[in-house]
């Protein structure tokens, strides 16, 4: 899809400059990544009501856009969303972006500095509610922006000094438990909610198709139902499979090779997701009988990762699993992608793929 510039954008600013001038509305946009976990550990339910994880988390091409518009004092803030599945995401202050804003808003206040009002657009490639960080990632480039939007642009805050990669850091992980992945970007493992994050070593770019079901799965519900079998493990009533340790995985990752990576990715997740949607045994068979080299459940799903020798067997697999009728939509993608980022201008969202 191309990307529609807001009317508002065309629009001149009522607002005058402090010399009086007036002048060019500010305008800032920035991208962040979609993520598969392709180690999903998960301990017991802490008493904060998160669980430990050890995740290695690898950035997707697809991607969030995020843009923000400076409106005139007494125009309307609004909220737009476009791309995929749009219609699912909430426009109201509930949504991670305006909160990421928020945020920042709050530290433009503190600091005792007019706080511009805003106008958030969202151009979505990542599947909403998907198990691949989608929000997260809203809330990840809306941060970016946000900091280079009051802090480096807009002239009643930008004397402000920036706040720093700690505080950054502390904003993102307060959104959720994803957004500093977001933030980062590339190869990192994961521990704590999952939010304490090192980069790790990575070779050569892997290859996946991608079966999303757009009735999509509560991450909540998910880590609850993990906790609900693991107390019928405890009763003898199933067995208790944890994910194990990293160094296979570790290896696989350093040689690029996806023969070699396929038989280390695993996800704790995956069992709570198939017995809320048993219809991802399926898409999981599917896959395997397509020739993926390994299918794995995303985070907390639904989506459906489906590993591959390279960009043109991800196609094939994404087209037969489609065929098949085993999913609401097939795409594709590589991995790892880079850490979220400002746009100087150029438009990247006819490039979600
Ligand atoms: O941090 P975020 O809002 O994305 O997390 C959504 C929900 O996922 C949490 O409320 C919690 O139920 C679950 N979660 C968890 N342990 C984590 C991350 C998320 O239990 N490490």
């Amino acid at each position: 899809m191309t990307e529609e510039q807001t009317p508002e954008e065309h629009a001149p600013l009522n607002g005058r400059s402090s010399t009086g001038e007036s002048r060019e509305r500010v305008s800032v946009t920035a991208v962040a990544h979609g993520k598969i976990n392709l180690h999903l550990g998960v301990s017991d339910l802490r008493e904060d009501g998160y669980h430990d994880l050890h995740s290695v988390f690898q950035s997707v091409s697809l991607k969030e856009q995020v843009r923000l518009v400076e409106v005139a004092s007494g125009e309307e803030e609004t909220m737009t969303v476009a791309g995929h599945d749009a219609h699912l995401v909430p426009t109201d202050r509930s949504n991670l972006a305006w909160r990421a804003v928020e945020a920042v808003q709050q530290l433009v206040f503190d600091a005792g500095a007019e706080v511009a009002p805003v106008s958030v657009h969202i151009d979505k490639g990542v599947p909403v509610a998907g198990g691949m960080a989608g929000g997260s990632a809203d809330a990840a480039a809306a941060l970016v922006a946000a900091v280079e939007f009051y802090f480096h642009r807009h002239p009643a805050s930008n004397h402000l000094p920036a706040p720093s990669q700690q505080q950054q850091h502390a904003i993102a992980s307060g959104l959720g438990a994803d957004v500093p992945f977001c933030v980062l970007g590339g190869t990192a493992l994961g521990v704590g909610r999952g939010d304490e994050l090192a980069s790790v070593m990575a070779g050569g770019q892997f290859h996946w198709a991608l079966a999303t079901d757009k009735r999509g799965l509560s991450t909540p519900k998910v880590f609850a139902q993990l906790d609900k079998q693991r107390e019928q493990s405890s009763q003898g009533m199933r067995p208790d499979v944890r994910a194990g340790d990293t160094a296979e995985l570790m290896r696989a990752l350093i040689s690029g090779d996806p023969e070699q990576l396929a038989p280390t990715l695993i996800n704790d997740l995956q069992a709570p997701a198939i017995s809320l949607m048993p219809s991802l045994r399926a898409t999981l068979l599917a896959a395997k009988k397509a020739g993926a080299l390994a299918a794995i459940v995303s985070g907390s799903g639904p989506t459906v990762a489906m590993l591959c020798r390279d960009a043109e067997h991800a196609v094939d697999v994404a087209t037969t699993v489609s065929v098949e009728g085993k999913a609401s939509a097939t795409t594709t993608c590589s991995s790892p992608a880079g850490a979220a980022r400002l746009l100087d201008g150029h438009d990247e969202t006819s490039s979600h793929s």
